[in-house]
């Protein structure tokens, strides 16, 4: 994370001691970078500059309205999955006509509010779905413009959790049933074919398999031409992976510029991608403080503030997030291998195994990468409110752009008999 480093013995996020944004809005505390979350969106928007297309940022990624609203101020795009991150991105100023709707459960009241803001198009993923929107569509009086999404069995080389291009996975429509769909598609009254698209899954780390959903998705393209069925758009998914450790994924315009090869005799074609994590993944950290240290037998546990309720990702993909110590390490500090774990009653609650650290009580810890998946999948569990959000922005001005829960958000809603 470029914007983290230490200076004087502490670790600063551009000119800002974490120690002051702790002392200030208090931890778990998450915090972005404005200008990296600017820095990868551009990186795909200049590498497209010669192409029509739009970048529709994945909003599960990170769903916070500033967030959405400065990628829709740099013209970002939507995917959404829900109505609530639809509402999400109209309420941060999105464009409805930006937005592409994506997931295998779209209701009836989502598609009809899909339909009145006038969204970009539904990626469609099951044939029953088509119906639905076709029904929904009639009754409005309108015409849904859709792309259907194709299920290329492709092995994204991922975790099996985040893996969704294969032909055992709930998502798409399997690439050989494609053009029959397509067919069907053509003949609804109130439907327009407007496009095709694939996500294959997310965190990877290599070109191939980008290029091998690529291949299919052409292929198929040319057998619609020849059916008559012409698209205006390709939507390539998003998946590109971050360095969250030493993995080496190939960089936005490296991805960019070897599938634009492939799209050279495409002219026509509008390229869509739905970048998630690759814009905000490295844009923002979690700071925790240390409540307790507990060395029991070979055992040290470092007892943080923050769990698996604020950072579920280690706990459900076994993922290993970077953890920096507030203050820098000196070569004489006695280490010791230490599991960074939370408050949360489960063995699973950990944020980090056998870290090399020498921390005390109440000393700070910074979790690294946590911008992609982590507010946005924090929970209440065990009756924990939810960290606030703070925003970077330049090398010295932060904002608070969530407030911290209260102990009423915990219970907003319910009613006691
Ligand atoms: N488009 C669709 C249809 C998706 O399902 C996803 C992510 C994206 C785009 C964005 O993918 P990205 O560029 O962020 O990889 N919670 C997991 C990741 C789940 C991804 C789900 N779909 C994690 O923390 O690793």
């Amino acid at each position: 994370m470029e914007f983290l480093h230490y200076h004087n013995g502490q670790l600063l996020a551009g000119k800002v001691a974490i120690s002051d944004l702790a002392k200030q809005y208090g931890t778990p505390l998450y915090v972005y970078c404005a200008d990296y979350i600017t820095q990868q969106f551009c990186a795909y928007q200049d590498s497209l500059k010669d192409k029509q297309h739009l970048i529709c940022y994945a909003v599960k990624a990170n769903s916070n309205l500033s967030v959405l609203n400065l990628l829709a101020k740099l013209g970002a795009g939507f995917d959404i999955v829900s109505q609530g991150e639809l509402e999400r991105v109209l309420k941060a100023g999105g464009d409805p006509k930006k937005i592409v709707f994506s997931g295998v459960a779209k209701s009836i009241v989502e598609i009809k509010r899909a339909l009145e803001v006038g969204i970009k198009c539904f990626n469609v993923e099951s044939e029953p779905e088509l119906y639905r929107i076709n029904e929904v569509a009639k009754q409005l009086g309108k015409i849904a413009t859709v792309s259907l999404r194709i299920n290329p069995d492709v092995d994204a080389k991922t975790h099996p959790y985040i893996s969704t291009g294969l032909r055992e996975n709930k998502f798409g429509i399997s690439y050989q049933l494609a053009l029959d769909f397509y067919q069907k598609a053509a003949c609804l009254s109130h439907i327009k074919i407007v496009g095709i698209d694939c996500h294959i899954g997310s965190q990877l780390t290599e070109l191939s398999p980008f290029l091998d959903a690529a291949d299919r998705i052409l292929t198929l393209v040319d057998k619609l031409k020849a059916e008559n069925i012409h698209l205006e758009h390709i939507d390539l998914g998003g998946g590109l992976g971050v360095c969250y450790d030493n993995e080496t994924p190939p960089c936005a315009s490296l991805l960019v510029s070897e599938l634009m090869v492939k799209l050279a005799n495409y002219a026509e074609l509008e390229v869509i991608f739905e970048p998630g994590r690759s814009i905000v993944a490295n844009a923002g950290l979690l700071i925790t403080k240390v409540e307790y240290t507990k060395h029991q037998d070979d055992n040290h546990f470092a007892i943080v503030d923050a769990g698996m309720n604020d950072l579920i990702r280690p706990a459900l993909y076994q993922a290993w997030m970077r953890v920096l110590p507030v203050k820098e390490p000196k070569s004489s500090d006695n280490k010791e291998y230490y599991n960074v774990v939370g408050p949360i009653c489960e063995s699973s609650d950990v944020l980090a195994y056998q870290r090399e650290l020498f921390v005390a009580q109440d000393d700070l810890l910074v979790i690294c990468s946590a911008g992609a998946y982590g507010f946005s999948m924090a929970s209440n569990y065990n009756g924990h409110p939810r960290p606030a959000e703070v925003m970077l922005e330049g090398d010295n001005q932060h904002k608070l752009i969530r407030k911290r829960e209260t102990f009423d958000d915990l219970w907003r809603g319910e009613l006691v008999l």
